[in-house]
């Protein structure tokens, strides 16, 4: 399909997404949305794909929702076309490990589809932020909820309350980030990161991706059982024997994703 707000690519089983409406520093409109959720669920369902990459400019991962198409949105509009959730949610729904290499801006609804993606490498440069207060609204795309589980709630708070930006470091201290590398390295970082989860058993990286997100949602008696139960399901597979016999014979191991 031919996509105008995105750029596709793969590099061996890593395929990257780049959001690309640069004369509005990746303002996040439905068609964006619309196509993002298209390449997503497409690489999702290519077995030749083990990760993917998410990122945008160097200037602007994404500086939110789409403020101009929104503005003149209504109440009973926006709820009964699902706005948000309709588009939105799909990111939330892919196996695949989903990266986001942000630089630059990552603001409203920008910060939270980086919040959506599976891990968070940012560029020295980058800033996240949820400044929707400034336009009379709150974050709508999950940013109260996955930046208090990220941060906790004093800085929830600080960020959602003044609109401040939060800088790549302290992004990174607040436990946002999991990486933060120079501009000119971000997507050999996140390749390598993505070239990793490659060579690894695919069924392990989905379950162990599932796994980590259920702590988002359940006790933490809940969790430890679903974890339980999904740990020794990993028995079944080819690729726990392929696995562990590599280790006692001393050799790496051939994963074949069964
Ligand atoms: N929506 C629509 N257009 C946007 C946009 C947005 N979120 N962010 C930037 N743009 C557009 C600007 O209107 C401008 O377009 P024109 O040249 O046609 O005027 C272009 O992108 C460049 O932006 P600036 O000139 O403002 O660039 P700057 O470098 O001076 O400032 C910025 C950068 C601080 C990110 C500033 O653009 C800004 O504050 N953007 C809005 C950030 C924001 O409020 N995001 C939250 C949106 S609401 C939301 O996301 C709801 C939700 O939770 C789902």
């Amino acid at each position: 399909m031919a996509y105008e707000m995105i750029l596709t690519e793969t590099q061996g089983a890593v395929a990257v997404i780049r959001l690309n409406r640069p004369q509005a520093l990746n303002a996040l409109c439905d068609q964006l949305m619309g196509e993002l959720g298209e390449a997503l669920r497409g690489f999702d369902a290519d077995p030749a794909i083990a990760a993917i990459i998410l990122t945008g400019s160097e200037k602007a991962f994404a500086a939110g929702a789409d403020i101009k198409e929104m503005k003149d949105r209504t109440w009973p509009g926006v709820y009964f076309e699902d706005f948000i959730t309709a588009r939105w949610e799909a990111v939330t729904t892919i196996k695949k490990p989903v990266i986001a290499a942000v630089a630059g801006f990552a603001l409203g609804g920008g910060c939270e589809l980086a919040m959506m993606c599976d891990m968070i490498i940012a560029a020295d440069n980058a800033k996240f932020g949820q400044p929707e207060i400034n336009l009379g609204i709150i974050p709508g795309a999950g940013g109260t909820q996955r930046l208090t589980r990220a941060v906790g709630k004093a800085k929830a708070m600080d960020l959602v309350l003044t609109a401040r930006m939060m800088d790549a470091t302290e992004a990174e201290r607040s436990g946002l980030v999991a990486r933060v590398v120079p501009l000119d390295q971000l997507m050999a970082e996140a390749m390598k990161v993505g070239e990793k989860i490659a060579s690894l058993s695919g069924p392990a990286v989905a379950i162990a991706k599932e796994a980590v997100n259920r702590a988002f949602e359940t006790t933490l008696a809940e969790g430890v059982r679903f974890e339980r139960k999904i740990f020794y399901s990993l028995f079944a597979t080819e690729d726990q024997k392929e696995g562990m016999s590599a280790f006692a014979e001393k050799r790496k191991p051939a994963f074949r994703n069964r």
